[in-house]
């Protein structure tokens, strides 16, 4: 099954507006909730290094920050050759809120890779 093409297109802009002056890396993220709501984020990067944020950390901030607690699905969108994968912090991040959500990675070529949360993150931390 191929990404949503409403979540892509989100993931795209957002990918156009990532802040990555440092790595020169962009990265977009779109999600859908189980509610059917909409939220994106980018890679937001600072001149002190350990203060950048993922796309997906953007993202779930944004749903979450709306009172959402339930991530359906999320489309991460970069122009690596290879479909980029969330990094393990996201991971864990991802699994907060959706540990059976789907996972699609998107290049610019049109290249996709799809997986579900608990796949990439086998025994996630729970309290
Ligand atoms: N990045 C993400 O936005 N998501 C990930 O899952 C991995 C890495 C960003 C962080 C940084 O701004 C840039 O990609 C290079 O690491």
């Amino acid at each position: 099954m191929n990404a949503p093409q409403d979540l892509l297109d989100k993931a795209k802009t957002a990918f156009e507006n990532a802040y990555a002056p440092y790595s020169k890396f962009r990265v977009g993220a779109a999600l859908r909730t189980t509610s059917g709501q909409v939220f994106s984020g980018a890679n937001i990067e600072n001149a002190s290094y350990g203060l950048s944020r993922c796309a997906e950390q953007s993202a779930i901030q944004a749903m979450a920050s709306a009172g959402e607690r339930e991530l359906a699905e999320i489309v991460v969108y970069t122009a690596a050759e290879e479909p980029a994968s969330p990094c393990g912090a996201c991971r864990q991040i991802l699994y907060e809120f959706g540990s059976d959500a789907l996972v699609y990675l998107v290049n610019e070529a049109g290249k996709e890779k799809r997986f579900k949360v608990r796949g990439l993150l086998p025994n996630g931390f729970e309290l």
